[in-house]
């Protein structure tokens, strides 16, 4: 168990080096942390090329989760997605790639599929979902698009999803296994799953590569992420990798980011963040027994989310996360249906106390009538690449019906896609547009 990289930054400050050398605030301390904010001095490694400290702490990290590989990033899911979509593109002969995916991307993977020019083939669910957040695909309907189209160079799924629905992984990487197409999961909220008392971590259910963000669930500092490139993966994707993930990346990566991944990877390595896990599990899972005894209707399958379904409680998610609010409840996130909150393990036995009265200060009322707006099969007639890149003007979505979407474009958060570069927009992309407050949409001239 070690702290390669901040071992090192301990010894740089105590050696009292004069900085002349980037960061420009040269160790002097405003914020409070600039003392351990460097660059690539002598010593400090690369992370793009990382065989020094760097490249330690992530074969510890490697280690915990069981992969062949695994990268440090300091720029979030975001670069990984790209990383994972751009190791398809540069180990494969074809020039255009094709990759099958359940509609509730997060926008990192339509922005990869624009930088490396793929096409996406998307699933919908069998039975419509009620949010773009969700998209509950059955291992079934993937062997069927994957038998149905022999172009699909690789399937890409998110697990768990926003809401904190997790797929079935296991049953999908044996399909894609068989078929022969790797199997690649956006797991930004997932870094947590292979550290519970069941490993339910995609690497260990067979995955090809996938990606944590470790600053979502991990006790790390934002843009600290991670990609696993499984055991069973083929050589070239891990000779591969770094390359990649540079192309999509700052040459100025944070050290106090890497610091911070630097000490989950110990964390996790000694057994201490397990064993912490399991105290919030527990403690998260009291608290939802005790909102679910006072009628509050909860919903996911991810032990450290506790995500409720406002709306069949009488409030809209948004109107239920002010009211928390005022209570000192500060959730993840809020929509028209949900309230999400993400536990973690500095969370304090205060805090869930807090949780809890704050629900039995808020009446569970009846459940609202709303209109279901689920995202049905979209039209696609231009490459997300050649429609993103085209001249593009900005209309009012009301004028938007029958018009081809330039730049893709999301909620805000939860950064998953309503309309895609490419897609003709439907009467039900202008529903779905409106729902989450964005009236001007950009359409290719
Ligand atoms: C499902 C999903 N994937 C990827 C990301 C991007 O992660 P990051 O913020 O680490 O770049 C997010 C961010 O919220 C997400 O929800």
């Amino acid at each position: 168990m070690s702290t390669p990289v901040n071992d090192f930054i301990d010894s740089y400050i105590s050696s009292g080096a004069s900085r002349f050398h980037m960061p420009g605030h040269k160790g002097a301390c405003k914020l409070g942390i600039e003392q351990r904010d460097i660059t690539e001095i002598s010593g400090a490694d690369y992370l793009y090329d990382a065989q020094g400290i760097i490249g330690q702490s992530e074969q510890q990290m490697s280690r915990a989760f069981g992969s062949a590989k695994t990268l440090f990033s300091t720029e979030g899911s975001s670069q990984c997605i790209k990383t994972m979509l751009g190791i398809m593109r540069l180990t494969s002969e074809k020039q255009r790639l094709s990759v099958l995916a359940p509609r509730n991307v997060h926008k990192a993977f339509i922005d990869a599929c624009i930088l490396l020019d793929m096409d996406i083939v998307w699933l919908y669910p069998e039975t419509p979902g009620e949010s773009i957040c969700c998209c509950d695909i059955t291992p079934k309907q993937i062997k069927q698009a994957l038998d149905g189209n022999k172009d699909i160079d690789c399937c890409y799924v998110t697990s768990p999803d926003y809401i904190g629905n997790i797929a079935d992984i296991k049953s999908i990487s044996q399909i894609c296994k068989a078929e022969g197409v790797p199997l690649l999961v956006d797991n930004a909220h997932g870094a947590y799953l292979g550290s519970l008392n069941e490993n339910i971590h995609p690497i260990a259910l067979g995955a090809d590569i996938c990606c944590d963000s470790a600053h979502k669930t991990l006790p790390c500092l934002t843009g600290g992420a991670l990609v696993h490139i499984s055991k069973q993966a083929p050589k070239e994707f891990l000779d591969r990798a770094k390359t990649v993930m540079s192309m999509f990346g700052s040459t100025s990566p944070s050290y106090l980011i890497l610091q911070s991944l630097d000490i989950c990877s110990d964390m996790l390595a000694s057994g201490e963040f397990r064993q912490k896990l399991s105290q919030t599990v527990c403690a998260l899972d009291k608290c939802k027994q005790r909102l679910a005894a006072l009628g509050w209707k909860l919903c996911g399958d991810e032990q450290l989310k506790l995500s409720v379904r406002a709306s069949e409680c009488g409030y809209s998610g948004d109107e239920l996360a002010n009211g928390l609010r005022k209570l000192g409840i500060e959730p993840e996130y809020s929509d028209s249906e949900y309230v999400v909150l993400m536990a973690g393990i500095y969370n304090t036995r205060n805090d869930f106390d807090r949780l809890v009265s704050a629900f039995e200060k808020i009446p569970v009322k009846q459940a609202l009538r709303r209109e279901i707006v689920p995202l049905c099969q979209t039209k696609s007639v231009m490459s997300v690449r050649q429609a993103a890149f085209s001249r593009y003007r900005t209309v009012s979505v009301d004028d938007a019906l029958g018009k081809i979407c330039a730049m893709t474009v999301t909620a805000c958060q939860p950064s998953v896609p309503v309309a895609v570069s490419g897609e003709v927009i439907s009467q039900q992309i202008i529903k779905i547009l409106k729902r989450y407050s964005i009236f001007e949409i950009n359409v290719v001239y």
